[in-house]
């Protein structure tokens, strides 16, 4: 499936376009996933001879592994040139919930309780040292796959080590890395040791091309790089949008002086998958089971999220609540409709967040609930014919996370929406530097803000909430995901 010669287009992320499942009699079944990357990816069409490597994610794609050789068979991937990869379970734990999903996000959300973490000790240092070794597997497997000059885009703090680990090994070919999470400001990255941090700056600037959901981020990380080394200068192109940024370094084991181009890419929804998905036969079915849920009449707010730390659910929920006790007059009026989806559960910290949504969301209904009226709908099956559905019919959207790189369910709802929905929007969010103008955006600490922003999106005219909608939904599909792909494949080989 790989041309003799190499492939021309590679793209590496951890989590890959298909996923497996291992029945009892040890037929393996393949799921493929959505997401802006692989419909991105779908642009650049069968003759481009692209191999997406990945790495194996569960015991049934080690399965996958084991029987195809890495490289999976395309009817499971949609004809998709896919190299997975088996790394051994121990390095892929320590690279992926301890230092990737431990660390890095965390870095990255911002999201450490101080004062008593993180701590840097041997078990990190041996997570450091699997995450070296996992990034090092990508690296060696991109460099075999790769023809000569080819275009390789990187995905994610993952595999932030890979771009410069591929260079040693591969100097022809160009690489991209894209960061789809905020980058830490410098005073908060210094939370690393100095060695690592120095390590993932290294490893990323072994890019050609840096890429960043917004300006924020993208501005966070160059100023890591002015503020810190010696040999190394930023310029940019101050008034220019989109703004660009040069990172000039040197170092030895590098050729004397390489320019690394740093910009934005803005990964907006797409229109056209969304609303034909949305009006399949399953949606409709969703929809009207959620109606008869909610019941008659009623106001909805909907949220859709990972159970994720930085989604900020539980304050969205005492926002919710707090409404509910300033604004009586909502109540058996409204429903918040609130879908909360497993995710990391391998980690202890989501398992008790995962806890605690559900706590919270119980207590509001105790509260608050009576025999004809449930005030919060809390589902946690992750369904997203089901999340269409709940898009439809939001007469509210809250998004409201602590910090985001971007976050989708912002650029979908208005998007999917059947009549205009209100958006109450974090101002931490990627989205808001594009979506800021037609929502209503809060500080998402501010739990009173927050209950007063959901008051006012409830009470909003519907024309000025169409047209609010309307501006959302221009803006959230600017940039849909095979453009958004294209042009950063497009700056690569420039
Ligand atoms: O936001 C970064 C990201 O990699 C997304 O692309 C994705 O939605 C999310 O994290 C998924 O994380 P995980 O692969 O750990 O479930």
């Amino acid at each position: 499936m790989v041309a003799e010669r190499g492939a021309e287009v590679l793209v590496a992320s951890n989590r890959g376009p298909v996923s497996y499942g291992l029945a009892d009699d040890g037929a393996l079944t393949a799921k493929r996933g959505g997401g802006g990357l692989v419909s991105g990816l779908s642009a650049i069409g069968p003759d481009a001879g692209a191999v997406w490597v990945c790495a194996a994610l569960s015991d049934a794609d080690r399965e996958a592994v084991r029987r195809t050789g890495g490289r999976l068979d395309p009817a499971d991937t949609g004809g998709q040139a896919v190299r997975m990869l088996d790394i051994d379970p121990g390095v892929f734990d320590g690279a992926y919930n301890g230092i990737a999903n431990s660390v890095l996000w965390f870095v990255h959300h911002m999201l450490y309780q101080i004062p008593l973490e993180p701590v840097f000790d041997a078990a990190f240092r041996e997570q450091w040292a699997a995450y070296e070794t996992y990034n090092a597997a990508f690296a060696d497997a991109l460099a075999e796959e790769a023809a000569d000059g080819a275009a390789v885009l990187v995905q994610d703090y993952h595999l932030a080590l890979v771009p410069g680990m591929l260079r040693e090994r591969r100097p022809d070919v160009r690489i991209s890395h894209f960061s789809h999470t905020p980058w830490a400001p410098p005073e908060y990255l210094r939370i690393l040791p100095d060695d690592v941090r120095d390590q993932l700056i290294w490893g990323m600037l072994g890019a050609d091309r840096l890429g960043f959901l917004t300006r924020r981020w993208a501005s966070a990380f160059t100023s890591e790089c002015a503020g810190r080394w010696d040999h190394m200068s930023v310029t940019t192109t101050h008034g220019v949008t989109p703004q660009r940024w040069y990172v000039e370094h040197t170092r030895t084991q590098l050729p004397p002086t390489r320019t690394t181009d740093v910009d934005v890419h803005p990964l907006g929804a797409d229109a056209a998958f969304l609303r034909e998905r949305a009006h399949r036969p399953d949606v409709g079915e969703r929809l009207a089971a959620l109606r008869e849920e909610i019941g008659d009449g009623r106001k909805v707010i909907v949220r859709v999220d990972r159970t994720e730390l930085s989604k900020n659910i539980v304050r969205g929920l005492h926002a919710y609540a707090r409404l509910l006790e300033t604004h009586p007059e909502w109540r058996e009026n409204v429903v918040h409709v609130a879908f909360a989806y497993p995710s990391r559960q391998d980690l202890a910290v989501y398992r008790d967040y995962t806890a605690e949504v559900a706590r919270v969301a119980g207590t509001i209904n105790d509260t608050y609930g009576t025999a004809t009226w449930r005030p919060v709908i809390l589902h946690v099956k992750d369904d997203f014919a089901r999340s269409l559905a709940a898009y439809r019919l939001a007469d509210v959207a809250l998004v409201n996370p602590i910090r985001d790189g971007m976050n989708l369910v912002a650029k979908e709802v208005p998007v999917v929406s059947d009549d205009g929905c209100a958006l109450v929007l974090s101002r931490e969010a990627g989205a808001a530097e594009e979506l800021a103008e037609g929502a209503l955006t809060v500080n998402p600490y501010d739990i009173e803000a927050t209950a007063a922003a959901l008051h006012e999106a409830l009470t909003m005219e519907p024309e000025e909430r169409a047209e609010r909608t309307k501006r959302l939904a221009a803006a959230a599909t600017a940039l849909p995901p095979q453009s958004w792909f294209l042009a950063q494949l497009e700056a690569l080989r420039d």
